[in-house]
C-alpha cells in the first residue's frame, strides 16, 4: 500500500499590517517562513491605515508565497492544503489573504481552511523544541488583543478575561505617541522606560483592585495625557513617564496572569503576542511564576508578533482533522474564540 503523503501546508497571514507566508510539514517542522512588515508605510499616519494595508498585502503576498515555496522546495505535489487567517482583523486586509489562499488551493486541488488569528498566537509555542503541556494558561498581549485563556487542547479555549477597551500593546502605543515617539511606540517606550527612575511617578493600575480577570487600559492613556499636557517635558521627565507607564501595564498583566494561574490551579503560563517581547514583563513573570513553582513559555521572539508560521500550526491541525472551507471567500472581523471546533489529539 502506498504510504500517505505527509501533511505539508502553505499558510498566509494578512490580518493587519504584516504580510506573511510559511510552509509547515508535520514531520519536518517549519520549512520556511517570511514576513514583510508595513510599519514604515503607516508610520507617518501614527497608526495602521486599513486601505493602505490591504493594497500593500496585494503587492507583497505573492512574492512572499513564491519565496517560501522555493525555500522549502514545495509545489502542488508536496502540499496538501492551504491555511489563511480568516479573522479577526481588518476586513479588507483579511480578504486579500483569503482570496489568494482560496485561489491557490482551488488551482492545486487541495483543501483550504480559514484560521482564527488568536488561535495562531495561542499555538505559536507548538513550534518550539519543548512545547508547553496542555492544559495551561495563556496570556495573549498584542496591539489588538489582551486576553487570558485556559488552553485545554488545540481548539479548546476557555476565555478567562479580556480587555474592556484598549489592548496592552495599544496602551503602550498610545502613550508612546503622547510622548512623541514614532509608531509603533511599544518597543520605543520600553527603551525609554529602562532609563527612567522607577517610582518617580505613579499611574493608576487599571482594575487591579477589583476581583476578576478583566483588563482596562484606556484610563491609563488619559492619566498620561493629563501628566504631559500643556507642558514641555525634560528628557528626564519623559523617561520617568515612560517608566511609570511600563510599570503600570506590566504590574497589571503580571497580577492578572498570577490570578489566572491560581484560579485554574495550573502551573504553566504561555505568553504570546507582540508585548511578550517586553523585557520587564519577562523579568517579573519569571520571578513571580517561578516563586510559585510554575513555568513560563514564550514563542521565539519573531513568532511573538504576527507571522504565518503560527497560522500554519493551527491550519495544519485543522486540515489534518478533516476541516475545510467551501469555495466562498470569507473574512470574519468578529469571531468568538470559544466557538472554534476542538481538535482531538
Ligand atoms: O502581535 P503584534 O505584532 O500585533 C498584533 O497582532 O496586534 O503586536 C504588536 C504590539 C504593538 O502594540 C507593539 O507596540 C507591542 O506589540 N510591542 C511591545 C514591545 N514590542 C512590541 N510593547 C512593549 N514592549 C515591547 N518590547
Ligand atoms: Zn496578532
Amino acid at each position: 500500500m502506498e504510504k500517505a503523503k505527509p501533511w505539508r501546508v502553505l499558510a498566509i497571514e494578512s490580518s493587519c499590517d504584516e504580510s506573511a507566508a510559511a510552509v509547515l510539514d508535520e514531520h519536518r517542522g517549519l520549512l520556511a517562513h517570511r514576513l514583510f512588515t508595513q510599519i514604515a508605510l503607516h508610520r507617518r499616519y501614527g497608526g495602521v491605515v486599513p486601505e493602505l494595508a490591504s493594497r500593500d498585502h496585494v503587492r507583497r503576498l505573492l512574492p512572499l508565497v513564491r519565496g517560501v515555496l522555493h525555500e522549502s522546495q514545495s509545489g502542488p505535489r508536496e502540499l496538501r492544503g492551504v491555511a489563511y487567517t480568516a479573522g479577526p482583523g481588518l476586513a479588507g486586509a483579511l480578504l486579500t489573504g483569503a482570496a489568494l489562499a482560496r485561489s491557490l488551493a482551488y488551482a492545486w486541488g487541495v483543501p483550504a481552511v480559514g484560521v482564527h488569528h488568536l488561535e495562531g498566537h495561542l499555538l505559536a509555542t507548538r513550534l518550539e523544541a519543548e512545547p508547553p503541556p496542555f492544559p495551561h494558561v495563556a496570556l495573549l498581549v498584542s496591539g489588538g488583543h489582551t486576553l487570558l485563556a485556559e488552553v485545554l487542547a488545540v481548539g479548546r479555549y476557555r476565555v478567562l478575561g479580556e480587555t474592556r477597551d484598549d489592548a496592552a500593546g495599544e496602551a503602550f502605543d498610545k502613550t508612546a505617541k503622547l510622548l512623541g515617539l514614532p509608531y509603533p511606540g511599544g518597543p520605543e517606550l520600553a527603551r525609554l522606560a529602562d532609563e527612567g527612575h522607577a517610582g518617580a511617578l505613579k499611574f493608576p493600575r487599571p482594575m487591579l483592585d477589583r476581583p476578576g480577570l478583566e483588563f482596562s487600559f484606556s484610563g491609563l492613556k488619559t492619566a498620561v495625557l493629563h501628566a504631559v499636557r500643556d507642558r514641555t517635558l525634560s528628557e528626564a521627565s519623559r523617561r520617568d513617564v515612560a517608566c511609570a507607564v511600563q510599570e503600570a501595564i506590566v504590574e497589571t498583566l503580571v497580577a492578572k496572569a498570577l490570578r489566572a494561574l491560581e484560579a485554574t490551579g495550573l502551573e504553566v503560563l504561555v505568553v504570546c503576542g507582540g508585548v511578550a517581547a517586553n523585557r520587564l514583563l519577562r523579568e517579573r513573570l519569571a520571578r513571580e511564576v517561578h516563586a510559585r513553582g510554575g513555568r513560563v513559555h514564550y514563542p521565539r521572539l519573531e513568532l511573538c508578533t504576527d507571522n504565518a508560521a503560527m497560522i500554519a500550526v493551527a491550519g495544519l491541525a485543522r486540515l489534518r482533522a478533516g476541516e475545510q472551507d467551501d469555495l466562498g471567500i470569507r473574512a470574519r472581523a468578529q469571531w468568538p474564540l470559544e466557538s472554534l471546533r476542538p481538535i482531538e489529539p
